[in-house]
């Protein structure tokens, strides 16, 4: 794509000179490096595979109200989008700094919105990045069994190991099958052994998910994910729907009712 298009994400080059008249094809344009910076952060947001819907989820659009856990939720998140840095090549960086998080909660509580927003933070800090719903990656992976394909299966996972940042979302929503948990354990542990981290969401208890996935990849990820705060057991989509527009004012309103 041309670099004076509107990309997708909607931004717009500069041009070069101020209160020129006519600002046709042929206006110079100045490419500072802010904008330089801002126009590869979008191409990588544009490549990291996030669900159109969810390309406004950010930390600005995450309501916390004065919910205390959420913004405590929402600290936390930031405190470690703003701590993240990825130094494969320094041995002592192994383990830790590279953990993810492990998102748990009830189907709508936001658990997604938190981790497109994390990753979305993350690729506007310099680093790559990609999102994959579990039962769209299984179905992909199925697709390159197929003659017609022109991806085979390993560069696929090549390709889910590459970025420095991978968000699996909705873990455990895939149909449990010998052939899925074995691919579910190769991506896990690539990411394992090259010290990348990734974020899980997931509807699922941590037993549940063991029970589900098997032990060597429960156990893998708990080693690379920090726990995260909990979330409120609320379905944001049905409070939206009883038209309750402002969910998140204070922690107990629900209970009043
Ligand atoms: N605190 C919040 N502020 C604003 N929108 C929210 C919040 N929590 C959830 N949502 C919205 O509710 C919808 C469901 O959230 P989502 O993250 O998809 O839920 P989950 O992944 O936990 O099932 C999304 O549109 C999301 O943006
Ligand atoms: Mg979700």
């Amino acid at each position: 794509m041309n670099p004076a298009e509107k990309t997708s994400t909607g931004r717009k080059p500069k041009a070069a000179t101020q209160g020129e008249e006519a600002i046709g094809p042929e206006a110079v344009i100045e490419l500072t490096p802010e904008w330089q910076a801002e126009y590869l952060a979008d191409m990588r947001i544009e490549r990291a595979r996030i669900p159109r819907r969810f390309l406004g989820k950010t930390f600005e659009t995450f309501k916390t109200g004065r919910n205390a856990d959420l913004k405590a939720m929402v600290q936390h998140a930031k405190a470690w989008v703003e701590g993240f840095y990825l130094d494969l090549d320094d041995p002592k960086e192994e383990g830790n700094t590279h953990k993810g998080f492990l998102i748990e909660g009830v189907v709508g509580c936001g658990k997604t919105h938190i981790a497109v927003a994390i990753l979305q933070a993350v690729i506007r800090k310099g680093f790559s990045g990609l999102f994959y719903n579990m039962p769209d990656l299984l179905s992909d992976i199925r697709a390159t069994y197929s003659n017609e394909s022109s991806v085979s299966e390993s560069g696929l996972l090549e390709e889910i190991n590459r970025p420095d940042l991978l968000v699996l979302d909705d873990l455990g929503a895939e149909a449990t099958k010998d052939w899925i948990n074995d691919r579910l354990y190769l991506i896990v542990n690539r990411r394992y052994d090259s010290c990348k981290p990734v974020i899980v969401t997931t509807n699922l208890t941590v037993d549940d998910l063991s029970e589900k996935l098997g032990e060597r990849t429960v156990s893998r990820l708990l080693e690379m994910c920090l726990p995260f705060t909990p979330f409120p057991k609320r379905d944001y989509r049905r409070e939206i729907l009883h038209g309750d527009f402002e969910p998140w004012k204070t922690t107990d309103r629900k209970k009043t009712r």
